[in-house]
């Protein structure tokens, strides 16, 4: 009796020194605090940084003028699939195997809730704090995006709205709406060597996605309204559907135009293959690269065409968080910190054409003169009112329903009147 007594107390105080140890150890990797204070100041530690690939020569520059400043840390770069969704799934395996390999990663727009629900990535607000780093002078859309529960969970590194850009030399002016465009793509198509009259993303992954809510937007539609509620079997959105099924089996695309992504969409682009295409802001910087594109100093850009409700642009953008299970959270932030920061976001405008979230950068005359867009009106209004995708802990699963539906509806199997009626019920079901 008196034994178990004694053995019981002695389990508690067990597990309470435990729990009290758990509390620190948890404290100090979210302080920006001590827990490499016995490090030396050389001591040589090299962290991973995990992103998608990149086919501007951004990352490698953010990477060189990091370990400058930084000389006792070395950044070592891990490629990670292009397309978002495997990469989403190949961060999900590690991370649900505690692994630490990976100390910071760049996070889709559309995970840091369910990354942060996850206990993924840690939070960011202690260093930030540390640092005094005021996220007001981050653009407000982006902020929120990595933020969850009142806390930070990510840093807003670039942010992303879909363009249409154009050859200059085959057109002086893409027309403005979805059906003049059309026509224009259909004749256009053969000249100056092309083979194709637009390209888009028509893959079934996330990018078809972004390319459906753009559609839908244009038209008067979308997927979930402001109040949460799902919306998207509306005649609206089946017009907005109805025209992406036009354009993605018309004979000035591609034929393999549902193998589509950004890199195979971007390739043939620079190639000089097709008078327009829709995707993201780097595709500037790309086409203007000497060693990759044969349309240098050919390349304008315009907002999407518009549809009956106007031009309508999906909002994108990468975040970058830290590692939960990182073991070198110092180091980790000093990165994020950086490639975040002024300084990283000017190296990704300047080598990457990626659009920065700190809002002053717009005013930066090197940055203007890489991307001259990035001071038209047009770009400018894509940007402020680009429209998100719904923001939900499973948005993957949301995700899945859309492509699965978007390209049924491709594909003929069914009609976009159908696809509607089917991602209404669905997503219905996923939020419930
Ligand atoms: C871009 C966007 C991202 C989007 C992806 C789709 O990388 O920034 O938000 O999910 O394209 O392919």
């Amino acid at each position: 009796m008196k034994k178990s007594k004694w053995t019981s107390l002695f389990s508690i105080l067990l597990i309470l020194s435990l729990i009290l140890a758990a509390c620190n150890s948890n404290e100090d990797s979210g302080s920006g605090g001590n827990d490499d204070e016995n490090k030396s100041e050389d001591e040589q530690v090299t962290i991973v940084y995990a992103r998608g690939q990149d086919a501007t020569k951004a990352t490698d520059e953010i990477i060189k003028a990091f370990e400058k400043e930084h000389p006792n840390i070395n950044v070592e770069f891990r490629e990670m699939p292009s397309d978002t969704g495997a990469q989403h799934d190949a961060y999900v395996t590690a991370l649900n195997g505690k692994s630490s390999e990976i100390d910071v990663m760049d996070l889709d727009v559309v995970w840091p809730a369910e990354f942060a629900q996850a206990g993924y990535v840690m939070p960011l607000d202690r260093f930030l704090k540390n640092d005094g780093i005021d996220l007001k002078d981050y653009n407000e859309g982006a902020v929120s995006a990595a933020n969850f529960e009142g806390r930070q969970w990510a840093m807003p590194k670039f942010i992303d709205a879909g363009m249409l850009f154009y050859q200059t030399d085959i057109t002086e002016e893409p027309s403005k709406n979805w059906d003049e465009l059309m026509s224009q793509a259909s004749e256009l198509k053969g000249e100056e060597g092309t083979k194709f009259g637009y390209l888009m993303q028509a893959k079934q992954y996330e990018g078809l996605v972004c390319n459906a809510v753009e559609f839908i937007a244009s038209y008067g539609g979308s997927i979930v309204n402001e109040d949460g509620e799902v919306v998207v079997d509306s005649e609206e959105s089946i017009k907005g559907l109805e025209k992406l099924v036009e354009v993605a089996n018309s004979d000035f695309v591609p034929e393999n135009i549902t193998t589509f992504t950004e890199p195979e969409s971007h390739t043939s682009f620079i190639e000089g293959e097709s008078p327009f295409i829709r995707n993201w802001p780097y595709q500037y910087a790309l086409a203007n690269d000497e060693e990759q594109s044969k349309i240098v100093g050919n390349v304008g850009v315009v907002p999407l065409p518009e549809g009956d409700a106007g031009s309508a642009a999906a909002l994108g953008g990468w975040m970058t968080a830290i590692n939960q299970f990182s073991e070198h959270p110092e180091e980790a932030w000093e990165f994020v910190k950086f490639m975040t920061g002024p300084e990283g976001q000017k190296i990704s405008a300047i080598h990457g054409g990626l659009a920065p979230t700190i809002s002053s950068l717009f005013e930066d005359e090197e940055i203007l003169e890489a991307n001259p867009f990035f001071k038209e009106e047009g770009f400018v209004n894509a940007l402020e009112s680009a429209v998100s995708r719904p923001v939900v802990p499973n948005y993957p699963e949301i995700s899945e329903i859309i492509q699965i539906e978007v390209s049924k509806a491709i594909a003929g199997e069914s009609t976009p009147e159908e696809a509607a009626k089917a991602m209404q019920s669905k997503i219905e079901n996923a939020m419930k």
